[in-house]
């Protein structure tokens, strides 16, 4: 049996009526290009998806009357070639010995969403392209007909994906912040595209945003990059202005018609105590990231009516947990602010998962979510990018489930395009991409990794509720899986097979 299931698929979501008989699919066709993808090959089992202006493939939507009582509706992507590949099926149908029972009685977390980070990067190959690929490309990620992401992330001002370091307010001693303003980045490369989402298509995104660094003048180091924390103490003239540039920058982008849900602390606050830090860097410990909300932060959101946007903290590797969420929520007043704890991707394969359930059960009443993953990140990674990498989409199934059995609330891709080389990057920091754009052909590659988190984001609706499975069995060794029920009753399972 295990087998079968080795051989018969290796992605796999289902969106189904009621109980679940999860049942061993045999056939194992190559069947290249079967779901309208445009298979270009770059090597082995190496394949990409290739949209360009007239051409893009499109995921198949459930009809709910063919996939209730009792039916079911498949998608499935596997190493040769299927992409979401969608069928009908019938719970009824024979059996091959693993079965899952879902127990609705049995719910856990509810989900925020899944998406990815609008980059000046991402932005900016975007914009490489002719207006219909363009379109092809945001319809890919955001509508009906591709993955319906939910979930964006916006970098306050600069970071390692932007063309050089920038932040809203350059002029030393502008404690008030009179002179704050949005950059052209924004103007061209961000808000553009997220207000073109919002009026396109179906579903709501939800937006968070997160600084990498303070402008130079405000730091210790005076400088964005290297080692380096703002001046002085919580509650002091640089933390509060800090606070400031925080309520100036939600109600900017409030006024392009762009509302914020929430903000992280610092994206990866530790990289600023590391000396020499390459790109856009500010170090903070934990109990420093507390005072600050509970002095600083929390309390000009309050004043400045954004007491409703959500604060996270961390917004770096969940080998820091659960000390960090320790260490701030120590502090009533930090509870009270803080709504969620942040996770990057990039140790997970150090750190085991329990480190983010053990948070879940020592502070159950915030939501952890993950704000930052890529392929590619490590200096062992090569090449940056990989077209095609199953291993990739892979990698990426296998993160999320773990994540989502352990309490995660939702999950945000890194840069949502890049070029060929992973960037562009001021620091040359080169990384991975769901999608690869090739601006000379003006064309687009939709990679594994694109795929991976469609068979997540499409199916998982917001405020979906995590259920408990249980197998008749153990799991054959390798596979892995995931359900939910959807705020329209329906059972979204997910299954991984490596
Ligand atoms: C786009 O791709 C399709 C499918 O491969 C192809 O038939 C078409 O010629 C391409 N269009 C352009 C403008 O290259
Ligand atoms: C769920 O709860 C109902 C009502 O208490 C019960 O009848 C049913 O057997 C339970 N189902 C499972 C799978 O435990
Ligand atoms: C900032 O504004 C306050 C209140 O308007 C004012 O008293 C203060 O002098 C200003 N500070 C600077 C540095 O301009
Ligand atoms: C989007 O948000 C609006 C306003 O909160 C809500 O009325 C609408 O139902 C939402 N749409 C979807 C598809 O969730
Ligand atoms: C910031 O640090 C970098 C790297 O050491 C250096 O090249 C750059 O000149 C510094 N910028 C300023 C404004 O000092
Ligand atoms: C940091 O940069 C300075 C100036 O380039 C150099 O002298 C020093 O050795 C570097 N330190 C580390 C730890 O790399």
């Amino acid at each position: 049996m295990s087998r079968k299931w080795e051989m018969g698929f290796q992605v796999v979501s289902m969106v189904i009526g009621c109980v679940l008989t999860l049942y061993a699919h045999s056939s194992y066709q190559h069947n290249p290009g079967s779901n309208g993808c445009m298979l270009k090959a770059f090597g082995g089992n190496a394949f990409v998806c290739v949209c360009n202006s007239t051409y893009c493939d499109k995921v198949e939507n459930t009809d709910p009357q063919k996939a209730s009582k009792g039916g079911y509706s498949m998608y499935q992507s596997d190493i040769t070639g299927k992409r979401l590949l969608h069928s009908y099926g019938s719970a009824s149908k024979q059996a091959c010995g693993l079965e899952v029972l879902v127990n609705l009685n049995n719910t856990f977390q509810s989900i925020i969403g899944f998406g990815g980070a609008f980059t000046d990067a991402a932005g900016i190959n975007i914009q490489s392209l002719s207006a219909s690929t363009q379109k092809n490309l945001l319809a890919s990620y955001f509508s009906t007909e591709g993955i319906e992401y939910t979930l964006g992330r916006i970098p306050m001002a600069s970071c390692d994906f932007s063309m050089h370091p920038y932040s809203y307010d350059d002029n030393s001693g502008d404690f008030n912040l009179t002179k704050f303003s949005l950059t052209q980045e924004d103007k061209k490369f961000k808000i553009p595209i997220i207000q073109a989402v919002m009026r396109t298509y179906k579903r709501n995104l939800t937006l968070f945003a997160s600084p990498w660094s303070a402008p130079a003048w405000m730091k210790t180091n005076k400088n964005m990059t290297g080692k380096g924390t703002l001046v002085g103490e919580p509650g002091g003239p640089y933390f509060k202005t800090w606070a400031m540039y925080f309520v100036k920058f939600l109600k900017a982008y409030a006024k392009e018609g762009i509302p914020i849900w929430g903000v992280t602390g610092q994206n990866e606050p530790t990289d600023g105590f590391i000396t020499n830090f390459s790109f856009q860097a500010m170090g903070w410990t934990p109990e420093m990231q507390r005072d600050f909300i509970v002095k600083d932060l929390g309390p000009a959101l309050q004043q400045n009516s954004l007491g409703h946007v959500k604060i996270m903290i961390l917004d770096d590797s969940r080998l820091q947990l659960p000390y960090w969420a320790e260490q701030v929520f120590r502090s009533e007043e930090a509870r009270k602010y803080v709504s969620g704890v942040a996770v990057h991707w990039y140790q997970d394969f150090i750190t085991p998962a329990v480190a983010l359930s053990s948070t879940h059960k020592k502070f159950p009443e915030k939501f952890i979510l993950a704000t930052e993953a890529c392929s590619g990140a490590m200096p062992w990674n090569i090449p940056k990018v990989s077209l095609g990498s199953w291993k990739r989409g892979e990698d990426y199934a296998h993160d999320i489930i773990q994540d989502l059995n352990n309490f995660v609330s939702g999950w945000t891709d890194w840069n949502i395009a890049l070029n060929m080389e992973g960037g562009p990057n001021w620091v040359k920091n080169f990384v991975d991409s769901p999608v690869i754009v090739n601006a000379k052909s003006d064309e687009f590659y939709k990679q594994p990794m694109f795929y991976a988190l469609g068979h997540f984001s499409k199916f998982i609706l917001p405020m979906s509720k995590r259920v408990e499975l249980v197998p008749n069995q153990n799991l054959p060794k390798d596979m892995y899986i995931v359900g939910f029920q959807r705020p329209d009753k329906a059972i979204a399972c997910i299954l991984l097979n490596r």
